[in-house]
């Protein structure tokens, strides 16, 4: 039996000075520190974590791992291993890859090729598509962990824009499970495109009201991705006030950068300069107004998901550049840099990245230190300072729009289901240690 002793455990209610006693996969009991002998006594393997934080192992929800089919950016063993890196545990994969995850055929391939390489655990997203409404209840033994619908296009060729074909997808999805949405309306994405107008707020604003529209017409269980302006957010309050429900989400580049890539704290020093295009994602960055609102309504939000999305240096340097920024390596380090500077608690990450991931898509065991739940621990040295994307890059993209940031704030090891996966700047899990979550939805 492994015991992480005197270890600042860190939750959404505070922070306490604890023991922590591991069985195998699972926690099975957690006491303040020094405070039952018994539990020494029991330890087969002691860690001292005295002076280190221990956060439950963070839930990314929305990453795009590539594979199949861009195993040139990204593949599930060098994705896993990034969130690794980044203190998280457990990586939700986006079905816009090649093919798309858009049947079982397809889910079922992704999730035996995650299986057998990944080095954290794992959930992948079912993506609509105008012809699968209903599939799931076709086939009910798929082990998807939500359905991903893009309303607007992005990277990839997932679409579903016409309001009716969308609410069939709210009418058929299980009601029990989770609809998470990229909203951004599709037709003026496309008008402002025309006039070389790179997708303004609207776009997001009234896609977002669509979609809480279906939620509240169906009852459905709706995830709002990405949310990066303060009207998005505004609808999904008072949405949420007539009792429909909505989650979301919102990413670090939106709350760390605003337009242009400028850094949004004029106390804080900015990364160093680099190319527009690590810059451009969708929805796009926002002004400073928009930012500085998420910012004040943190506790509006459900979880933080980096929205990772890995394209090598080549693509981004290319004439047309694809849209995104990874981000499993940069969030936790930018977050605790973020508390240190005093604009955010500790307990915030716990809930955002821990708690509020696992409930949101009703995961089994994991957001939490308790008995019972799956052993995923980070452990964070929040004292040391380190530049972004200044040490080794995991994700393959090898590039961070965050290098040259000073964070303070260090990942120093991480364990999943028990083991240590992650430990002085080193992957030690073996490729294939990572598993499928499972959910326990509510009725
Ligand atoms: O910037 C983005 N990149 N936004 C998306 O919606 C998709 C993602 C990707 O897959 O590259
Ligand atoms: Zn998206
Ligand atoms: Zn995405």
């Amino acid at each position: 039996m492994l015991l992480i002793i005197d270890a600042n455990l860190i939750s959404p209610d505070g922070c306490r000075k604890a023991d922590i006693l591991i069985e195998g996969e699972r926690i099975i009991a957690v006491a303040d520190a020094g405070a039952d002998a018994a539990l020494r006594a029991r330890a087969t393997h002691v860690v001292d974590a005295a002076g280190l934080l221990a956060f439950p192992g963070l839930i990314d929800v929305h990453t795009h791992l590539r594979e199949p089919g861009g195993e040139h950016k990204e593949d599930f063993h060098s994705g896993t291993s990034a969130a690794l890196a980044g203190g998280v545990t457990t990586v939700f994969g986006m079905p816009n890859t090649q093919p798309a995850l858009t049947d079982a055929a397809a889910l079922d391939m992704a999730l035996a090729r995650a299986a057998a390489s990944a080095v954290c655990d794992f959930g992948l997203f079912l993506g609509a598509t105008n012809t699968n409404a209903g599939l799931k209840m076709a086939a009910p033994e798929m082990h998807e962990c939500g359905l991903k619908m893009y309303m607007g296009s992005s990277t990839g060729d997932l679409l579903v824009e016409d309001f009716g074909l969308q609410l069939a997808h709210f009418e058929q999805y299980p009601r029990e499970r989770v609809i998470a949405v990229h909203a951004e309306h599709e037709q003026a994405v496309r008008a402002f495109a025309a006039r070389r107008l790179r997708r303004p707020p609207v776009c997001a604003e009234i896609e977002t009201g669509r979609a809480i529209a279906l939620a509240e017409a169906t009852g459905h269980r709706l995830h709002i991705c990405h949310v990066s302006t303060r009207r998005e957010l505004e609808q999904i309050v008072a949405a949420r006030a007539r009792g429909v429900p909505v989650t979301c989400e919102v990413a670090p580049h939106h709350l760390f950068f605003t337009t242009g890539g400028r850094w949004l704290w004029d106390d804080v020093p900015r990364p160093v300069a680099a190319p527009d295009s690590f810059f451009e994602m969708n929805p796009p960055l926002r002004e400073a107004d928009d930012a500085r609102f998420l910012w004040n309504n943190l506790a509006q939000f459900d979880c933080i998901a980096t929205d990772h999305a890995p394209h090598t240096l080549a693509e981004k340097h290319s004439a047309r550049p694809p849209m995104g920024l990874p981000g499993l390596e940069d969030m936790l380090p930018l977050l605790l840099t973020a508390v240190h500077a005093g604009r955010l608690r500790l307990e915030d990450i716990a809930r955002l990245c821990c708690d509020g991931p696992a409930r949101t898509f009703s995961i089994a065991r994991k957001g939490t230190i308790m008995p019972g739940y799956d052993a995923d621990i980070t452990l964070v040295d929040a004292a040391r300072e380190h530049e972004l994307g200044a040490g080794r890059i995991y994700s393959k993209c090898g590039w961070s729009a965050f290098a040259g940031f000073r964070a303070r704030g260090a990942v120093h090891s991480v364990y999943v289901r028990g083991s240590v996966a992650f430990d002085d700047g080193m992957i030690v899990a073996q490729p294939g240690s990572g598993r499928r979550i499972e959910q326990a939805h509510r009725a």
